[in-house]
């Protein structure tokens, strides 16, 4: 069983995580991790492994479970966010395991991941498209690491960003907000969120320009807000759009718009605009900041389109 321990309060782990960990015979984890559910292992065996040794848990877990025990693997928040899930998996196919064959059976048991708590503890900060990016090099090169914070930046998702500083990676967080900066605005409301429902929690609301001098580490979640985002009375807000469409006051349609329909600016309105603006593909490319094949593609598109309706007018006429 791959049980997702949620943040780490007992209270906020899912009712099968629970249950998961009570008909466990063996639980392995890491050491902090074995310590937050301490009270749930009265009489298990416990197999505690320090955080670089993930490779070894899953290894240990296939062991002890083709050996006949039921075996819980635990990560903190979702075992499949940046958790034992892939790792375990990996091995299992490594070790020639096959999905009901009779070999051992895997139980995946989600938990609520970092971001979904260090989330609700600050507002509505993920309300609209949202992204996880961890900074952790320890497996993943930086310039992939630089090249999907710069995309996500430029494309104005929310960001949840995972692993932002330990001990060693300071730099790091400098790097990404430097990234961030050429595409947001140096106020662009951010929230660090550390030890999420444990107890040591500290929440601290920030901005783009000043979240590097803030007080990060190894227990961390930074949020960064999108464009919109905003933060009043101590709540980080990200809207849904409904301003885009409504009077929030009486809640009536913007002239123009109606509900239930897309918004005048959405994909059909926005075709009408291209179709229109009697500019070329480069230039709308790069006021829309997306490739000019694309555009060429719509624009050559409309062209057929115009020519067969007008070579159905002819037949008509
Ligand atoms: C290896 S990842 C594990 C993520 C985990 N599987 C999840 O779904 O939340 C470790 C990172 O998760 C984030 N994290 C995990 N638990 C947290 C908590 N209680 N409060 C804030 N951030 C947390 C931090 O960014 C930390 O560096």
């Amino acid at each position: 069983m791959l049980v997702g321990l949620g943040p780490g309060s007992v209270d906020h782990m899912s009712q099968r995580a629970r249950a998961a960990l009570a008909e466990a015979d063996t639980v392995i984890g890491y050491v902090t991790y074995i310590r937050l559910v301490a009270d749930l292992l009265e009489g298990k065996e416990i197999i505690k492994k320090s955080m670089t040794e993930e490779l070894d848990r899953a290894i240990e877990a296939l062991e002890r479970a083709r050996a006949g025990k039921k075996v819980a693997l635990i990560s903190s928040g979702d075992a499949g966010v940046y958790g034992m899930a892939g790792p375990t998996f990996e091995v299992l196919f490594q070790a020639g395991w096959i999905p009901d064959s009779g070999d051992v059976e895997v139980e995946i048991i989600p938990g609520a991941s970092a971001l979904n708590t260090c989330a609700a503890l600050v507002g509505a900060p993920l309300t609209h498209d949202f992204c996880a990016i961890s900074l952790s090099d320890l497996l993943t090169p930086w310039p992939v690491i630089a090249r999907r914070v710069n995309a996500v930046a430029m494309a104005d998702f929310v960001v949840a960003l995972y692993n932002p500083k330990s001990g060693r990676r300071t730099r790091h967080i400098q790097e990404a907000q430097r990234l961030f900066l050429a595409h947001r605005a140096p106020d662009t409301p951010v929230a660090i969120v550390k030890s999420a429902y444990r107890p040591k929690q500290r929440i601290e609301f920030t901005t783009l320009e000043k979240m590097a001098d803030c007080e990060i580490g190894m227990l961390s979640t930074v949020l960064i807000g999108n464009s919109n985002t905003f933060i009043r009375h101590g709540l980080m807000v990200t809207p849904r759009g409904y301003a885009n469409k409504y009077d929030l006051e009486n809640a009536t349609p913007h002239a123009g718009e109606s509900a239930g329909r897309s918004l005048s600016t959405g994909l059909s309105g926005w075709l009408q605009t291209l179709r229109t603006s009697g500019q070329g593909a480069e230039a709308l490319a790069q006021q829309y900041q997306l490739p000019t094949e694309y555009i060429q593609h719509i624009l050559d598109e409309d062209a057929m389109l115009d020519d067969d309706m007008g070579q159905e007018a002819e037949a008509e006429s």
